[in-house]
């Protein structure tokens, strides 16, 4: 069974891949997602300008009964020129997704020229969705200030670019990032970042279970499925057909990953799941997901791409 996918002129020999934030920030987590024989790419930490040692631990937790994760990093990572001397050095043959995440629309661009700049010919991904930096909002929750941003990028930007964009949770937010999106020249859309500033408390101790930003952080995992799932259709349904779409959000199954596909996904990536099983997350995922392929009596992924049935 072939399990692959295009995003422009780079070609996927699997779908599966990490989400941004998961085993990705130093080079030996990078390398290890890029040897699995069932990843398809590797996508960096988002990046900032600078090394950044993120939000003060603990920062991340496991809900009980597989429910999912919260997180409230802060964007820990090594700094732009980390990822783009990694980049510049590694031998795989896989397409890698360069992510960036500036504190500021200034220093979005500032990547963003010096990548283009640069010799690295994968794709680029702008993170305008991270929910943990403390006074910092989520730049795709404000329709104004991402088209500008898409703007003043694609005023010079000509490397293949796509954004991470937070979950929508109304129809008419779906028909307004859609318009904006469609303006542009994008590359893919990566949906959804974690579900934002959810709150997990400890029944032991009546506490919060994370400790920036009083407990309140991102979700992920089994919890956030449906609203994946939601963001992934709704947008499949709504952008240029040449925009192609990263199904991201609770995935757990090949069931899960199944579910992206026929909402409209072309490549899926995994987090909380990645952070909780480890690398051999991909190889069962695709096992799991080549048999109901097999079950159902599909031959590829095309006749199943964006193929969800309504009543
Ligand atoms: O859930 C998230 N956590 N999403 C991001 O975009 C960034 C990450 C973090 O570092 O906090």
């Amino acid at each position: 069974m072939q399990l692959t996918a295009n995003i422009q002129n780079h070609h996927f020999d699997h779908i599966l891949l990490n989400a941004a934030g998961v085993m990705c920030q130093t080079n030996e987590e990078l390398n290890t997602v890029l040897s699995s024989s069932y990843t398809g790419a590797v996508v960096t930490k988002s990046a900032t300008a600078d090394h950044r040692p993120g939000n003060p631990a603990p920062r991340y937790y496991e809900l009980p009964n597989h429910l999912g994760t919260i997180n409230s990093m802060g964007l820990p990572n090594e700094g732009f020129n980390y990822y783009l001397d990694y980049v510049s050095t590694n031998p795989s043959q896989k397409p890698i997704f360069f992510s960036i995440a500036g504190l500021s629309k200034q220093e979005n661009l500032d990547m963003l020229h010096q990548l283009q700049n640069s010799d690295f010919d994968g794709l680029i991904e702008l993170n305008l969705s991270c929910p943990n930096v403390p006074g910092k909002p989520q730049t795709a929750y404000d329709f104004e200030a991402t088209q500008q941003i898409l703007s003043e990028a694609f005023a010079f930007f000509k490397k293949p670019l796509g954004v991470k964009l937070p979950p929508y949770f109304d129809i008419v937010h779906f028909d307004m990032i859609a318009d904006i999106l469609n303006q542009f020249p994008l590359a893919f859309v990566n949906t959804i970042n974690s579900i934002g500033n959810g709150l997990v408390i400890d029944e032991d101790s009546d506490t919060v279970v994370i400790k920036p930003k009083g407990g309140f952080g991102g979700i992920g995992g089994t919890l956030v499925k449906a609203t994946a799932l939601a963001n992934v259709r709704a947008l499949r349904q709504r952008l240029n057909a040449d925009i192609k779409i990263i199904g991201t959000g609770g995935v757990t199954t090949g069931r899960d990953v199944y579910d992206h596909i026929l909402c409209g996904a072309d490549l899926v990536e995994v987090g909380s799941q990645l952070a909780i099983e480890g690398i051999t997350v991909f190889d069962r995922l695709e096992r799991e997901l080549t048999a109901i392929l097999e079950e159902k009596g599909y031959q590829s992924l095309e006749e199943v791409r964006g193929q969800l049935k309504v009543l």
